[in-house]
């Protein structure tokens, strides 16, 4: 990472004009990826959708300067959250009687699910609530647990990179507040055997939470596409959370996510109200006080604009890219993909190509492939505008697959 420029790090004397200003920005940005120029996977979700994206500007202009802090004084953007997490329980079979709120992220639904499943355990007497998660569960359980004083407990994987159930059998207790399943994880694109895990979790009194933060806006529809997709939302018993993002395959800009709980009541325990200070009740359902408005405003927007067949038809698209680009990679010697990926995220791994030294050929060609450790590899995250250079890109795989060095021996960063 780059050092502040140290002209800036000073609260100028005096403002700098608007159009020396743009200016600078525009310098700046041209120094980060283009976050249209599908050269990214993963980090951002383009959809090459000019009308989409004509709609948020708009939707954001009109909603940038709000605060959904307070739903009583700004009563639609209440609503508008509502109807998103009304719309998003929709897709997911969410019960009558279920309930949930917006956060800035899947971390945040995490950390709120991981909350609520807290209070869960201390009410019924456990002391330190544990975490079941599989190692591919994304870190965000970790950080719940550093900083709610819970313990993370992780379970290994299966042969095909899927949560252990035998294992997590084995590490379930009295203490298990709560045990996770990805729908899909994050590493692979594998989804996690949902509904066995579920069952785990109910035969022990403990919650289940799905991370759908990626899968939420993809799995329903890969239903609609008639996709083979195990049963993995409310409509499996045991159930009790899930994370589902906009801000990914819900092509909504960043701040938006999903936090759904089968019982309202639980989804009550995600409030912290309090009134002992000089201005009265203040409560709120997240980490967030002040709350930007107009990531839920631009949320519903795009849930409204795309409709089903709208994600239907992207989705379409996107898997078309995925399996093109598969294709392209089973025709590789000695490269395979990791596990089996359901949708259009997807690891692969090689006992004998460096894969390492093929990313450092695609970094050089302008491409941001992702590295992956275990298996060493790289991960792909398609967006539905990688489309537009899928053929570019197998021909820069495959030439780099071809020809390529020693690797330089990037760090492996989760990106
Ligand atoms: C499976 C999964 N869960 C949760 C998250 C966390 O989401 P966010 O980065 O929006 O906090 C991610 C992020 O990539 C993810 O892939």
């Amino acid at each position: 990472m780059d050092k502040p420029d140290a002209t800036k790090t000073r609260l100028p004397e005096t403002g700098v004009p608007t159009e020396a200003l743009l200016a600078d920005i525009d310098a700046r940005q041209a120094r980060e990826p283009d976050v249209h120029g599908a050269r990214l996977f993963g980090l951002v979700y383009p959809t090459g959708r000019h009308d989409l994206e004509e709609l948020v500007l708009a939707v954001n202009n009109r909603y940038l300067f709000g605060n959904a802090l307070n739903p009583f004084k700004f009563p639609e953007v209440a609503r508008y959250e509502g109807e998103v997490i009304a719309m998003t329980g929709g897709l997911l079979h969410m019960p009558d009687g279920g309930g949930g709120s917006m956060t800035s992220g899947g971390t945040e639904s995490i950390l709120m699910s991981m909350k609520v499943n807290r209070e869960r355990a201390l009410a019924r007497g456990v002391e330190r609530p544990q975490i079941l998660a599989p190692i591919s569960a994304h870190p965000a359980y970790a950080k719940a647990a550093h900083y709610f004083g819970m313990e993370l407990v992780r379970a290994p994987l299966d042969a095909r990179y899927r949560a252990d159930v035998n294992a997590m059998r084995g590490l379930i207790g009295p203490s298990t507040a709560v045990v996770v399943a990805s729908a899909f994880n994050y590493p692979y694109g594998v989804m996690d055997p949902v509904a066995e895990i579920a069952a785990v979790a109910a035969e022990h009194g403990a919650g289940c939470h799905v991370d759908a933060c990626v899968g939420g806006f993809v799995l329903p529809f890969l239903e609609d596409l008639g996709y083979p997709v195990e049963p993995w939302d409310f409509r499996v018993p045991g159930v009790t959370e899930i994370s589902a993002d906009v801000h990914k395959y819900g092509f909504a800009p960043k701040g938006a996510s999903t936090v759904l709980h089968r019982d309202a009541d639980w989804f009550g325990h995600q409030y912290f109200v309090f009134s002992d200070w000089p201005s009265g009740l203040y409560g709120s359902p997240g980490v967030a006080g002040a709350k930007p408005a107009a990531p839920i405003a631009t949320a519903w927007a795009v849930m409204q604009s795309l409709g089903r067949s709208g994600y239907v038809d992207i989705m379409r698209t996107t898997m078309d890219t995925v399996e093109k680009l598969q294709d392209a990679i089973a025709g590789f010697d000695g490269i395979e993909l990791v596990g089996d990926p359901i949708g259009p995220v997807f690891a692969v791994k090689s006992d004998t190509v460096d894969l390492y030294a093929v990313g450092d050929v695609m970094d050089d060609r302008g491409w941001h492939v992702n590295r992956n450790m275990d298996p060493p590899g790289l991960h792909m995250m398609i967006s539905p505008a990688h489309a537009t250079v899928v053929d570019e890109l197998i021909a820069d795989l495959t030439d780099a697959v071809v020809h390529h060095g020693e690797s330089r021996g990037k760090a492996v960063r989760y990106s």
